[in-house]
């Protein structure tokens, strides 16, 4: 096996400081995978990246993933607790799962919105005609809808690409009633070393030949694992919900770390 298959790259917590908000705004740049961009550019490298793969993205996350990404979303909504009548958002929705699985939940008397600032990707949600869902084209560092509107608030696999990282969560917390449930689910580092190679081989080796067949970009397939390794961890981020404001936050391991749920109240 060749030295480069193992190599870690796994941001160290000095390097995974870079995504905070703190250092974007003191240095005016800002990372997408492992590249550095102006602070302005990285939304625009980001939309760039959905539209290169909305038309695949669902297909891919099922191929990527084994289908598993549907029990992680499964996990998240149900840990919002929501009740029929429930208004829920969905920040960074993408194609909508989280919120078709939402809008079952909160049914006809609720509310059940896919956020998401990309067209394309709502357009291939769309496509999907999910019963009691709809959608709004908005960026998450300021979201169109009044102070105290929800009564939860999810946001799968979004952060990550969000800019100002403390300004989406800020934003949440702004938009969700008192007593409101944040559920964030993320991709993270898995726990086990052995498995953690593996997967670094699988992300790194596999993932862009995948990402260049079925999309015709391997790049967007490089940068999608990069931005994993380069993100805060769990008990970082716990610290980051807890300096906004929420409380009670409580975290959970899926798939031995691959992902990861942040629930917490506001
Ligand atoms: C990896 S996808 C996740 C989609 C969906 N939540 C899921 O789990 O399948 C990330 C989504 O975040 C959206 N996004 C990225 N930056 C955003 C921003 N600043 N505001 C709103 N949406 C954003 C992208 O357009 C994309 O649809």
């Amino acid at each position: 096996m060749k030295m480069s298959l193992l190599t870690n790259k796994w941001y160290t917590k000095e390097k995974r400081i870079e995504q905070l908000e703190s250092h974007v705004v003191k240095t005016r740049t800002a990372k997408f995978g492992f590249t550095s961009y102006a602070e302005s550019e990285k939304i625009q490298r980001v939309n760039r990246h959905f539209n290169t793969i909305a038309s695949r993205y669902d297909m891919m996350n099922t191929v990527l993933s084994f289908g598993i990404h549907y029990l992680w979303k499964q996990k998240a909504v149900g840990l919002m607790n929501i009740k029929p009548g429930d208004k829920v958002l969905d920040v960074c929705g993408g194609t909508g799962d989280m919120a078709g699985m939402s809008a079952a939940k909160a049914g006809k008397r609720g509310l059940s919105i896919v956020y998401d600032i990309n067209w394309k990707m709502i357009g291939q949600g769309r496509k999907k005609k999910l019963k009691d869902v709809s959608f709004t084209q908005g960026d998450a560092e300021c979201i169109c809808f009044p102070d105290n509107s929800f009564d939860a608030v999810s946001i799968g696999f979004g952060i990550r690409n969000v800019t100002h990282l403390e300004t989406g969560f800020r934003e949440i917390f702004r938009v969700l009633k008192k007593g409101g449930t944040i559920c964030c689910l993320e991709f993270s580092r898995p726990e086990n070393l052995f498995f953690r190679h593996l997967y670094d081989i699988y992300s790194f080796r596999i993932m862009p030949v995948l990402g260049k067949l079925f999309t015709g970009s391997a790049e967007a397939y490089t940068a999608f694992p990069e931005s994993i390794r380069a993100f805060p961890l769990p008990d970082e981020l716990s610290r980051i919900l807890k300096d906004i404001g929420f409380r009670k936050i409580q975290v959970k391991k899926l798939t031995n770390g691959i992902a990861v749920i942040h629930r917490a109240r506001k």
